[in-house]
């Protein structure tokens, strides 16, 4: 798993560079879901004034995700992990101007109840930046091997759903606008649909 894990990280990076660029210099507070050890901050935390909340249930993410920030060169100062899940955000309604989620939602307990969260958190024009390991088409020989596996995986892998239509979900939550892309990362096998874009509140 870690090496197929490894092998996605390689291809997401090569869109990873231009779905960031999305994030213009008007966010300035931000909130990473699923922070992890902090790879998304080279694509975004060098901006000026920028404050980040990276909200991750494994403490043990915490150090390693503030060495990820300072790296990337977000002051400490301007950086706080918050050990919390998706599904209940540790902040405000209305208080972020961007929320990103990379490779998240697979693990959350409620999808439905994550989602509605990042929507509730973002002002209204705030933008949401994702992307999400995926279910295969349906009826696929792909997502039927998917769904023999899903049990083990997420024996695995923390709790990691391999059958989620995560697209569909977030087209489904209310966003004042969508836009969604797929690919395909052939050699990750039964994790390589993908799903990724932006939602604005
Ligand atoms: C596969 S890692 C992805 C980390 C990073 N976002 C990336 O793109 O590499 C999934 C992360 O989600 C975290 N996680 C698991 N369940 C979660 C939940 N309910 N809410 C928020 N984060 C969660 C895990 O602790 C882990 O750090």
């Amino acid at each position: 798993f870690l090496f197929i894990f490894s092998s996605i990280l390689v291809k997401v990076a090569a869109y990873k560079a231009t779905l960031f660029s999305q994030l213009t210099g008007e966010s300035k507070k931000i909130l990473e879901l699923g922070v992890g050890t902090g790879p998304n901050f080279k694509y975004y935390a060098s901006a000026a004034d920028i404050n980040v909340i990276g909200v991750d249930p494994n403490k043990k993410m915490e150090k390693y995700a503030q060495a990820a920030a300072v790296a990337a060169g977000l002051p400490l100062s301007n950086f706080s992990f918050m050990r919390g899940v998706g599904e209940v955000l540790p902040v405000g309604d209305d208080t972020m101007d961007a929320v990103i989620g990379t490779l998240v939602l697979c693990s959350t307990k409620d999808i439905d109840m994550a989602l509605r969260e990042v929507k509730r958190v973002l002002k209204p024009g705030g933008l949401y930046l994702f992307i999400e390991h995926v279910a295969a088409r349906d009826g696929s020989l792909l997502r039927f091997v998917q769904s023999i596996l899903d049990p083990l995986q997420q024996f695995v892998s923390d709790g990691c759903h391999l059958t989620r239509e995560t697209g569909k979900l977030i087209s489904e939550t209310g966003f004042s606008s969508v836009d969604l892309n797929t690919a395909f990362l052939s050699s990750a096998a039964v994790l390589g649909p993908h799903v990724y874009g932006t939602a604005r509140k």
